[in-house]
């Protein structure tokens, strides 16, 4: 099999990220109608299936035979060792709120690496991209995350899971976490805070929880901007912990993680 060309990959995955962003936006009509899934917080709007079913389709359209990986159901490995990891509406609840802070998010992976990612905020109309060893962009303006030293001087994002003892495991960290740091924000979608780390508008980022389509393009778009990624103890990013850090403050939040226990199990 030829290995896709990114540029190409790009190409699409922007497109596609745009037409959905567009398609959720004019969707939006206030707190409307929701179905829940996981959990009673955990909510998925027509908005969610409608900008997943244009992604699937596309992609499809495009790209007959590669795998999809979708939040809202999508699941196909494909047979052309590309697979697109998507979240439709990373930050659903704000969507329902009326909160501008939601994006679509598309990780483009290659023989199993991302190779690609996309995270499109239509209410902002800003667009993040990365093509690994070729850099991150915000509107084609090349990002490189902030340089901080000090973790006392450190803006931290993180998020909270939608099951109950998985919150009160995360809340159980923040009397340690927020002493420490100059502050804790709390934005509701895991995709863009992993841009922002990007785009220095935070220093650091942690979440425990976290879906592959969450952070499959944010953790690519990090990277590439200089940003140092992982999960706790020398193990990669993943559901058990994602750590996006600029690197001078990576290890001091890392230890202080690693001294919480903070990606042991909830229960
Ligand atoms: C959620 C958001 C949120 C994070 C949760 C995710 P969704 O994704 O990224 O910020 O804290 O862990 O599940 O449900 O809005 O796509
Ligand atoms: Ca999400
Ligand atoms: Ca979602």
């Amino acid at each position: 099999m030829t290995r896709p060309d990114p540029a190409d990959l790009l190409a699409l995955a922007v497109d596609l990220a745009r037409r959905a962003g567009s398609l959720a936006l004019s969707m939006h009509a206030g707190l409307g109608r929701f179905d829940t899934k996981s959990t009673p917080t955990d909510v998925v709007t027509a908005a969610d299936r409608a900008s997943e079913a244009l992604l699937v389709e596309g992609i499809r359209t495009a790209r007959p035979g590669d795998g999809v990986l979708g939040e809202e159901g999508a699941s196909d490995e494909g047979t052309t060792g590309v697979r697109w990891v998507i979240d439709p509406i990373d930050g659903t609840v704000n969507y329902l709120y009326g909160l501008p802070q939601w994006a679509v998010s598309i990780g483009v992976e290659v023989d199993g690496t991302t190779a690609v990612g996309v995270v499109y905020d239509p209410s902002k109309d800003e667009l993040f991209t990365a093509v690994r060893g070729g850099g991150a962009a915000l509107d084609g303006r090349p990002l490189r995350c902030n340089e901080v030293s000090e973790l006392s001087q450190t803006l931290v994002a993180t998020g909270f899971g939608y099951d109950a003892q998985r919150r009160a495991a995360q809340a159980a960290l923040l009397p340690t976490v927020l002493p420490a740091v100059r502050d804790i924000r709390r934005v509701g979608a895991g995709a863009l805070d992993l841009c922002a780390v990007a785009a220095g508008r935070v220093d650091a980022y942690y979440e425990q929880g976290l879906s592959p389509w969450d952070m499959s393009a944010g953790l690519l778009i990090a990277t590439e901007a200089g940003a140092r990624v992982g999960g706790l103890r020398g193990r990669g990013p993943s559901g058990d912990m994602v750590v996006a850090a600029s690197p001078g403050v990576f290890d001091a939040l890392h230890d202080l993680l690693v001294s919480l226990d903070a990606d042991a199990a909830p229960f």
